[in-house]
């Protein structure tokens, strides 16, 4: 393979390949089985952060179709956050009803037959607990548990209640160098989701390149970022890559005057500070914001002041809930309120736009009519993606 000038990526990750990238890994249900045992069972998922558990008893009810099951979790008396299968110990009935995905308590209670839980998941308390036989012990009987870890205030859960791996040992290096920014700060949230009839690596390749941004972009972005991606890193299954300013967009008099207020937006370049050493790593002065993917499926996009997230959770081969998430400092006056209005509702419309391609892409990719995918030096982090999805396939 001769490889030109431009092909940087290619040159400085010769063991990503160059050829065509097979579409099955997106449409064939074997495929998807595989990814689901030997990827999403076996590693670390974020299901939340600290600010949604203010205290003894918060807990938030989490459905996790690609564990076929949904996770309780809660903080204890102890402020630890744990995590439980919704799944109670006599015959099964979910502990928790209903489409409250919070709430706040003492205890557990199944509604069933009355056996009820501590925010620990020791079973406390069975009615006529006198007509069971020797062989129940209410000891045994708690909740079934997760293991749960917390990195910089994302709670993360493993399946496995006793994972070979740590999260810290997971995240490895990444983890390290996206460690250190105010992520803790940034309570004001607007958050996003929908179910998406496309698989989940369909939706997140929409994140993983800036390829896309003139074209798809033209409408919320015009000119503003350039194609191309800086400072790709890989560590292991993780990935990161930041996308750059072009300085030749022009804001709109709403955007102008919401950019003179505060910094609540990717097209407006805040100031250089509190950015960990994966983001920007050479503070280059045109950086607009950070690409990083946290294997399989988290991506944290990092700038000046603010940051989002996004999840593509796997439902089947052919559909995904993705939810998006904007985090911001709380507003300290209407101006900054207003700023961080028209930053969310611009980003928002972005969004509307990188989805919009997904549904018709999955279908299209299911019609048979392509076998391959041709990617593109610039669309390195989706060749990582799926040589790392392949290992652990075929591992
Ligand atoms: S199923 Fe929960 S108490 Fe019977
Ligand atoms: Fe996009």
């Amino acid at each position: 393979m001769k490889l030109a000038a431009e092909h940087n990526w290619a040159r400085k990750f010769p063991e990503l390949g160059t050829g065509p990238i097979s579409v099955e890994p997106c449409v064939s249900p074997e495929y998807f089985g595989k990814e689901k045992e030997k990827i999403f069972k076996r590693v670390w998922q974020k299901l939340g952060r600290v600010e949604e558990f203010p205290g003894p008893g918060s807990w938030k009810l989490k459905p996790m179709p690609i564990w076929d099951t949904s996770i309780l979790l809660v903080r204890g008396n102890d402020g630890q956050i744990r995590g439980f299968h919704n799944v109670c110990s006599h015959r099964g009935n979910a502990v928790v009803w209903g489409d409250q995905p919070y709430g706040r308590g003492r205890h557990f209670f199944c509604h069933f037959h009355g056996w009820t839980y501590d925010l620990e998941g020791h079973l406390i308390d069975v009615p006529e607990e006198e007509e069971f036989y020797d062989t129940f012990k209410r000891c045994e009987n708690g909740l079934t548990p997760v293991a749960v870890e917390v990195w910089e205030g994302f709670v993360f859960a493993h399946l496995d209640p006793n994972p070979e791996t740590s999260l810290a040992d997971y995240l490895g290096e990444a983890g390290d160098r996206l460690s250190g920014f105010p992520y803790g700060e940034m309570t004001a949230t607007y958050s996003y989701n929908t179910i998406l009839n496309c698989n989940w690596k369909v939706a997140q390749d929409a994140f993983s390149e800036a390829y896309h941004v003139t074209t798809i972009h033209a409408g919320s972005f015009p000119k503003g970022f350039a194609s191309k991606l800086w400072d790709v890193t890989m560590i292991g299954p993780h990935h990161s890559g930041a996308v750059h300013m072009t300085d030749q967009g022009e804001p709109t008099p709403v955007s102008a005057l919401a950019h003179r207020l505060a910094t609540s937006s990717i097209a407006k370049r805040g100031e250089r500070t509190e950015l960990p050493p994966m983001v920007n790593p050479n503070r280059n002065p045109s950086f607009a914001f950070e690409l990083a993917v946290l294997f399989p499926n988290f991506l944290v996009h990092i700038m000046d002041g603010l940051y989002f997230t996004h999840q593509f959770e796997p439902i089947s081969v052919d559909q995904t809930r993705w939810e998006g998430i904007q985090y911001f400092r709380p507003p300290r006056n209407a101006g900054e309120r207003f700023s961080q209005e028209h930053g969310q509702l611009l980003q928002r419309n972005a969004w509307l736009e990188d989805t919009a391609t997904m549904e018709a892409t999955h279908a299209a990719l299911k019609s048979g009519a392509k076998k391959a995918m041709h990617l593109q030096d610039e669309e390195v982090l989706i060749r990582h993606c799926y040589k790392v999805v392949d290992e652990y396939v075929n591992a």
